[in-house]
């Protein structure tokens, strides 16, 4: 599955549940490049991106690929930088 911006992270550039229910609807695409996340707080390209430059959106998306590894046995998941 290609990259696909969906705009739905929350406040703090966070990672949702809502993207963790996107991505495991999506497991069986069995290769997953998840959509491009900003780096710094002042790198988002547009409102609604996820970030992963501190810990509370690491583990957010922990949960993220957890939600599709439940789904789906072989799934693997990259994040776009
Ligand atoms: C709504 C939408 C969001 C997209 N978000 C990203 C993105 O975050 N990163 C990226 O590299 N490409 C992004 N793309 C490009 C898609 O990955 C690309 O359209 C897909 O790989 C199919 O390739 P094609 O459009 O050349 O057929 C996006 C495309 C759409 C339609």
């Amino acid at each position: 599955m290609p990259p696909l911006t969906r705009n739905r992270a929350g406040q703090g550039d966070m990672p949702t549940g809502l993207m963790a229910l996107y991505y495991a609807q999506r497991a069986s695409a069995g290769l997953q490049i998840v959509e491009g996340a900003q780096i710094g707080g002042e790198a988002a390209a547009c409102p609604g991106t996820p970030g992963i430059y501190n810990a509370q959106q690491v583990a957010a998306w922990r949960r993220v690929t957890d939600a599709v590894h439940a789904r789906g046995g072989v799934a693997l998941v990259f994040l776009q930088l």
